[in-house]
C-alpha cells in the first residue's frame, strides 16, 4: 500500500482515504462518492480493528461481507481496497500504542476504555500506509472525528479531514453496521435516539438554554422506550465536549443506548 501511494504521491495524484470496518452502508457510501470527487485515487480501507472493541461479542458479531463491501465500494467509485489481516496489522511483539489524553478520555472513551487507543493507533496505521491528502469520516461518530482530527494535528500528519453529515432512515435512526443486528423490535424501538435528539434541537431552537434540561429532557425520552439501556447522554461543547451549563453560541448533544446487545450511538448540533 505504501508502495503504490508513493507512487501516486510522485505522479502528483492526491490520494482520498475511506477507513471503514466494512459491513458498507450508505453513510459509507457518501464519504466515498465524496472522495471520488475530491482526488485522483480513492482508498478504502477495511479492517476490523480487534483492539477498539472493549467487548469480545461485540468483535464477534460485527458483520462482515467482503464480497458485497468489495461490489459496493466499487459501484461508489473506490480504486483500491485496503484490507491487511490482523497478523499483519498488530504481529507477535507488537507493542506501540497511540494514546490520547483529555478529548478520547470522556463519553465514548469513558463508557468503552481503550476504545480511542485503538482507533488512534490504528487510523495512524492505516494513515501512515495510504499516505492520504485527505480522509473522510462521518458526523455519526462524532467524538472520533474529534479525536482523529486532533491525532492529525498532534502527529503533524498533514492531511485534511473531512467530516460528512449523517445518513439516516426514514425514521431518523442513524445508519450504522450494527444496525442489521438490532431485532425488528429493537429496531422499531431505536427510533427513540434520533427522536429525542430532534425535540432537543426544536427546543434549543425556540431559545431553551439550560443544558442540563436539555440533556435531562433527552434521557427521559430515550428511558421511555423499553428495551432502551442509556450508557449517557450529554451536551457538551462541539470542539472540547467539555459538558455545558448554559447552550451560548453551539453545542452537541451526544447519545449512547444499548438495545438488546447492540449499543448504538447517535448527535445532533444544537445551535440557537
Ligand atoms: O469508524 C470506523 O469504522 C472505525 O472506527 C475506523 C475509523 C475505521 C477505525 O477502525
Amino acid at each position: 500500500m505504501q508502495r503504490v501511494a508513493e507512487e501516486a504521491r510522485r505522479a502528483g495524484k492526491s490520494i482520498g482515504c475511506v477507513p471503514t470496518m466494512g459491513a458498507l452502508h450508505e453513510g459509507h457510501l457518501s464519504l466515498i462518492r465524496r472522495s471520488r470527487a475530491e482526488n485522483d485515487l480513492v482508498v478504502m480501507t477495511l479492517f476490523v480493528n480487534p483492539i477498539q472493541f472493549d467487548r469480545k461479542d461485540d468483535l464477534a458479531r460485527y458483520p462482515r461481507d467482503l464480497d458485497r463491501d468489495a461490489r459496493l465500494a466499487g459501484e461508489a467509485g473506490v480504486d483500491i481496497i485496503y484490507s491487511p489481516g490482523v497478523g499483519e496489522m498488530y504481529p507477535d511483539g507488537y507493542a506501540t500504542y497511540v494514546t490520547m489524553e483529555g478529548l478520547a478520555d470522556r463519553w465514548e472513551g469513558a463508557t468503552r476504555p481503550g476504545h480511542f487507543r485503538g482507533v488512534a493507533t490504528v487510523c495512524t496505521k492505516l494513515f501512515t500506509a495510504c499516505r492520504p491528502h485527505r480522509a473522510y469520516f462521518g458526523q455519526k461518530d462524532y467524538q472520533q472525528s474529534l479525536v482523529v482530527r486532533r491525532l492529525v494535528a498532534d502527529l503533524n500528519l498533514g492531511f485534511e479531514i473531512v467530516v460528512l453529515p449523517t445518513v439516516r432512515e426514514a425514521d431518523g435512526l442513524a445508519l450504522s453496521s450494527r444496525n442489521v443486528l438490532l431485532s425488528a423490535e429493537e429496531r422499531r424501538q431505536a427510533s427513540v435516539l434520533f427522536r429525542s435528539l430532534s425535540v432537543a434541537q426544536a427546543a434549543v431552537k425556540r431559545g431553551e438554554r439550560d443544558a442540563e434540561k436539555v440533556r435531562a429532557g433527552i434521557e427521559a425520552q430515550i428511558r421511555s422506550a423499553p428495551l432502551a439501556v442509556v450508557d449517557y447522554v450529554a451536551v457538551c461543547d462541539p470542539d472540547t465536549l467539555d459538558a455545558l451549563t448554559r447552550i451560548a453560541v453551539r453545542a452537541v448533544a451526544l447519545v449512547a443506548a444499548r438495545f438488546g446487545a447492540t449499543r448504538l450511538i447517535d448527535n445532533v448540533l444544537l445551535e440557537p
